[in-house]
């Protein structure tokens, strides 16, 4: 069974690419390059020993989706592709909406046309905003304090809209927490080339001294140290969420929303102090202010997830450390 993957040679779409062919399904991935390589397809195929379809190009384009939903019998679609600086977002909001959303509808409608009424979307913890109460449950307000998370909350609109237009559709809408860790070959894992927003590739660039030190954004938040808390989710353990998603997807119809975490708090110093730990190396750091528009903890419940997915994340924080660590001296 073919299953289309959508920025498939991407951080979190290679490492489903992986579990999904790992689960015996094909695999055909539509990806534009714009924030991963090509050879992510060559180490794909030799994590698993099997073939990989690779179409090089934009999910706005809609003779290129034609196309390969022409030439291939897709059963249902993941839909990674987009743009995900938070940043940026805000400095290119029309970038973000018109590649993010513009991508969504024009895979949505060549899907129609097609009559593959199945797809998993990329969605994001983000869209809960400011959230009142810990843990995060999927009935928590919505809200966003930048472009890049209204893309999100956008996208989750228009595919409930879709639902509710023909009830033969099956939408799993998947909120990750932050992903961090990677595959344990060392092939295949996340390695951004421009300065990094995120906490863990930043420590891994001060861990190998490209870059020369951590700034820790705050510690006076309400937090057990005043650093941020976040729920940090091995990306191997995302990747299967994803499966079992398809599962669920080929298996029902309707439209549903899933926290993806471990349901662990940790603080920006208990990563930096497990990183050093985990893998012998320094991390010096300093505090600096707040990052504008950062919140002071955020983890999920995701007992949705194990009750209607079946699934639950297993690996803990020092495997996610390690393997963070792992991929990048392999490819520095
Ligand atoms: P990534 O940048 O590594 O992967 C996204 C892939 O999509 C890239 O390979 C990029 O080249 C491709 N792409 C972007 N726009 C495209 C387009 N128009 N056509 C074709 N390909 C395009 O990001 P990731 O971390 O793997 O994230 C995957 C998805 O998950 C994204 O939608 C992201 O917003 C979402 N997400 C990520 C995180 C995170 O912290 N990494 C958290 C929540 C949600
Ligand atoms: C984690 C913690 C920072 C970098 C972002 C997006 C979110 C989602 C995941 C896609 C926070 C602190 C960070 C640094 C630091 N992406 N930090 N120094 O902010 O939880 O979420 O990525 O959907 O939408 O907003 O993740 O890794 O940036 O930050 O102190 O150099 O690390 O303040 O407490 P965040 P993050």
């Amino acid at each position: 069974m073919k299953i289309l993957v959508t920025g498939g040679t991407g951080y979190i779409g290679s490492h489903t690419c992986v579990e999904l062919l790992d689960n015996g399904y094909e695999v055909v991935i539509v990806d534009n390059l714009s924030n991963s390589k090509r050879e992510v397809v060559d180490h794909i195929k030799e994590i698993t020993k099997k073939d990989v379809r690779f179409y090089e190009g934009d999910v706005c384009d809609k003779t290129l989706m034609t196309k390969v939903f022409t030439e291939n019998d897709i059963a249902a679609v993941i839909h990674f592709a987009g743009l995900k600086a938070v940043g940026e977002s805000v400095k290119k909001p029309l970038l973000y909406y018109r590649n993010n959303i513009d991508s969504t509808l024009t895979l949505c409608e060549v899907m129609s046309e097609f009559g593959c009424k199945k797809i998993v979307f990329s969605s994001s913890a983000t869209v809960y905003g400011s959230p009142k109460s810990l843990p995060i449950k999927e009935d928590f307000p919505l809200s966003t304090t930048n472009p890049y998370g209204s893309t999100k909350l956008y996208i989750e609109g228009i595919l409930r809209d879709l639902y509710t237009s023909d009830n033969e559709w099956s939408i799993a809408l998947l909120r990750y927490f932050n992903p961090i860790g990677a595959h344990k070959s060392g092939l295949i894992g996340e390695n951004p080339n421009d300065v990094p927003n995120n906490l863990m590739p930043y420590i891994v660039k001060v861990a190998t001294k490209e870059l020369e030190i951590l700034n820790i954004y705050g510690n006076d938040y309400d937090t057990k140290d005043g650093t941020g808390v976040r729920d940090y989710i091995h990306v191997v353990d995302l990747a299967k969420a994803h499966v079992k998603a398809i599962e669920k997807i080929l298996r029902d119809r309707g439209v549903d929303a899933y926290n993806l975490g471990t349901g662990h708090g940790y603080s920006v110093l208990e990563i930096v102090e497990t990183f050093k730990r985990v893998n012998g190396v320094d991390v010096p750091y300093r505090i600096v202010d707040r990052r504008p528009g950062d919140i002071a903890a955020c983890y999920a419940d995701s007992s949705y997830a194990k009750e209607k997915l079946g699934w639950t994340a297993e690996k803990e924080i020092d495997e996610m450390c390690a393997d963070s660590f792992n991929f990048i001296k392999k490819n520095r």
